[in-house]
């Protein structure tokens, strides 16, 4: 049977980026499967605190991380939702991992590398990095295996930033199933969410994140329709008169063009978006000093109206699920998690028995 697993980090409410790249495509996952795929989807606090936050935040953003994917339309009696923590399973796994888990593959994980970098700057690891460097942030690879491995995940929806944090659980599987003779853990498949990364609206060379302090250059899934139309009409793009898609020379508009694509129709693609906007009168009449500002201006505007379309409903159910939290002080979603703990800490367990045996843990 097909066990379909995800994991995202408590950052709070969630921005386009987390949306398109993750939860939009959970929910049309959930809303696709077969009744006896199971859908498991985590909110990986014990990831979260590989960077320190002031007391209370941590808390806060995972409740705002839970209600947007109950706001999305996960459904907790359809998929089990759960916090990381809740289920010690996985930290048990990947101590049991890191033990066949290879340094040297860990030392060449981009995420780590570009941390480290920081240090070869400074002619070798000069020891203030290194103390500042943290073992938890080279583990980090090692309990995401854990978190899909846990659970026998058979397919992995992510952005495309993760996939090589999959292949490293596939070689966690090699590693273990080889070491212990048997196929004890199962392989998992990255599924790559169709949706290019989503940039930063005022540097399209960053990715949208939450960790950026120009709150402009992100849309969350609580700005307002008009919040959602300033952001996108200031979003960096460039003056070439005769629109285009290419990522590379022209990232701004193309990144407008894809989330256009995405959000208008599944099955059009960034360039069938250019060819509608320059076939507009709009635009083909224009001069060759104003063409690029009515393309951007046609582009801007539909892309706006589009996002408010999209996210009215996730918005609304958003702002009912907080309401009901302040008036039940949390008990709601506390149920909500406590529900998914409960099944996701069986399914690991059927896991954490065939490993225990294999390893000769336990008695
Ligand atoms: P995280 O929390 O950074 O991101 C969650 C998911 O959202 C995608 N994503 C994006 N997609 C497009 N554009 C963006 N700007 C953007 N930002 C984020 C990511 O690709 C991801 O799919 N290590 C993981 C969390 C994790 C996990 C797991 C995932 C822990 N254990 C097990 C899958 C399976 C992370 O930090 O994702």
């Amino acid at each position: 049977p097909k066990v379909i697993f995800s994991g995202i980090q408590p950052t709070g409410i969630p921005h386009l980026g987390n949306y398109l790249g993750a939860l939009q495509q959970w929910k049309r996952m959930q809303d696709e499967a077969s009744p006896d795929t199971r859908l498991i989807f985590c909110i990986v606090d014990l990831h979260a605190i590989t960077v320190r936050r002031d007391r209370g935040l941590l808390a806060q953003y995972k409740k705002e991380m839970l209600a947007a994917i109950l706001a999305v339309g996960i459904d907790p009696e359809r998929s089990t939702i759960f916090y990381q923590s809740s289920v010690p399973a996985h930290s048990e796994l990947q101590w049991i991992l890191s033990c066949t888990a290879s340094m040297g593959y860990l030392s060449r994980m981009t995420q780590w590398k570009s941390k480290m970098s920081m240090a070869e700057d400074q002619e070798l690891m000069d020891k203030k990095v290194l103390r500042k460097l943290k073992h938890g942030l080279f583990s980090y690879p090692i309990l995401q295996a854990a978190d899909i491995l846990v659970h026998r995940a058979t397919h992995v929806p992510v952005g495309k930033d993760q996939s090589q944090h999959l292949e490293f659980a596939r070689e966690c599987v090699t590693n273990f199933n080889a070491a212990y003779g048997g196929k004890h853990l199962v392989y998992p498949e990255t599924i790559l969410s169709p949706q290019k990364r989503v940039m930063s609206l005022r540097d399209p060379h960053k990715k949208m994140s939450k960790s950026d302090p120009d709150p402009s250059s992100r849309i969350l899934l609580t700005d307002t329709p008009s919040e959602t139309t300033t952001k996108i009409n200031r979003a960096i793009t460039d003056t070439i008169p005769h629109i285009s898609y290419d990522p590379d020379s022209r990232p701004g508009v193309s990144n407008l063009l894809s989330l256009l694509s995405h959000f208008a129709d599944a099955s059009q693609t960034p360039q069938d978006v250019v060819d509608m906007i320059n076939s507009f009168d709009e635009v083909t009449s224009a001069s060759e000093g104003t063409r690029n500002a009515a393309a951007m201006k046609y582009l801007k505007g539909k892309l706006a109206g589009r996002i408010n379309d999209e996210l009215g409903g996730v918005r609304e159910r958003y702002a009912a699920i907080m309401g009901r939290t302040e008036r039940d002080g949390g008990e709601y979603l506390r149920e909500v998690v406590e529900f998914g703990g409960k099944k996701a800490r069986e399914s690991a367990e059927g896991t954490m028995e065939i490993v225990r045996a294999a390893v000769e843990l336990g008695i």
